[in-house]
């Protein structure tokens, strides 16, 4: 019997030493010291077994067991020591990699340009107005003196969604929209910031969708004089120091006198080069005093008060600033476009 016992617990140990995880190991432990255990066995035949033979053999039985405990915590220890080692190694942490990059957006050039058009004005005590892109026939075209059959209309091929109602073509409906609330109370000093749309078909110059700033300024005695040292520090702000600029006669329906606007080179001083197309000149806006039947139609009486208005093309003054030549490129999300404006890269 005794035997037995010896080989169950030589069995019980060469188990334990070939166990190679923690589950062969938990294996090792319920076959040999579970409840119906090999161990827990020798136990029950120890009921077979003569009166004066049970002490002896319960002993070496216990011997047995308490030897297989100690063996196998030994061997959990150890495998469990291993497998943390184990864990230790497969996440550890190489802190001299490169770290992930976390990428920001990047400003959209066109507000850019309209953030800086928007701070010169503001420094000058100007406010801004914004207003909706889906507008009435009435502020885009009736107000600013543009009639119905008006061939003026002709210049701005329009999104119409139904007779009265369009996608503006230009911000001055905003100023109209702003003359109105006014109720004939001056001085007005205003940009209004914002995008409009024409019916172009898209090329490298022209996009169906652009942006547009328009200033407006009303009061007592206001001049054209007023309009070119306004344009000529904002034409300084935007190209750098040493700009002039010149008035070219124009026309709008809803200024008189009107005026194409040209600021000097600031690639070349004034002396004539590929992008002014030798001129020396670059045309940049439009402009002019606001028309009295304008000012009369809002409200305004023309004999007190006079104002004048302008309009920049966004996209024209960011294609001069960053040397950008399609106008496509503002509209297309190419991230390698817009990064380019990253400053954090
Ligand atoms: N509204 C004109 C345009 O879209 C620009 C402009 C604004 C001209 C104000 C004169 C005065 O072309």
């Amino acid at each position: 019997m005794s035997d037995k016992i010896t080989e169950v617990q030589e069995s019980a140990l060469h188990a334990i030493d070939e166990a190679k995880t923690l589950d062969d190991l938990n294996n090792v432990k319920i076959q040999y010291l579970g409840k119906k255990g090999l161990i827990q066995g020798l136990m029950q035949e120890m009921r077979t077994l003569p009166r004066e033979e049970k002490p002896a053999f319960g002993q070496k039985v216990n011997a047995c067991k308490q030897e297989v405990t100690a063996v196998l915590e030994k061997k959990q220890q150890e495998l469990e020591a291993a497998a943390t080692a184990a864990k230790l190694e497969a996440e550890k942490l190489d802190i001299t990699l490169p770290g992930d990059k976390v990428r920001l957006g990047t400003m959209h050039p066109l507000i850019m340009i309209q953030q800086e058009i928007e701070d010169l004005f503001l420094g000058m005590g100007y406010k801004i107005a914004e207003g909706p892109e889906v507008e009435q026939d009435y502020y885009n075209f009736e107000l600013a003196n543009i009639p119905k059959d008006h061939p003026a209309r002709d210049m701005q091929d329009t999104f119409y969604i139904d007779p009265n109602t369009l996608l503006r073509t230009h911000t001055t409906a905003m100023q109209m929209r702003e003359l109105e609330k006014a109720k004939g109370k001056t001085p007005i000093k205003l940009i209004c910031p914002g995008k409009v749309y024409r019916r172009d078909d898209d090329d490298a110059t022209h996009s169906h969708q652009f942006m547009q700033c328009e200033g407006l300024v009303v009061g007592e005695n206001v001049t054209l004089a007023d309009l070119k040292g306004t344009l000529e520090f904002m034409a300084n702000r935007l190209f750098g120091e040493g700009r002039t600029i010149r008035f070219r006669p124009s026309y709008f329906p809803f200024t008189e006198p009107s005026v194409e606007v040209d600021v000097s080179c600031p690639f070349c001083n004034g002396k004539g080069c590929s992008v002014c197309k030798g001129s020396g000149w670059i045309e940049i806006l439009g402009a002019g005093m606001v028309h009295p039947h304008v000012l009369e139609m809002n409200g305004f009486d023309p004999e007190k008060c006079s104002g004048f208005a302008f309009g920049v093309g966004l996209e024209r003054v960011a294609m001069l600033k960053y040397g950008i030549n399609d106008i496509r490129n503002f509209y297309t999300n190419d991230v390698r476009f817009l990064k380019t404006f990253d400053r954090f890269d």
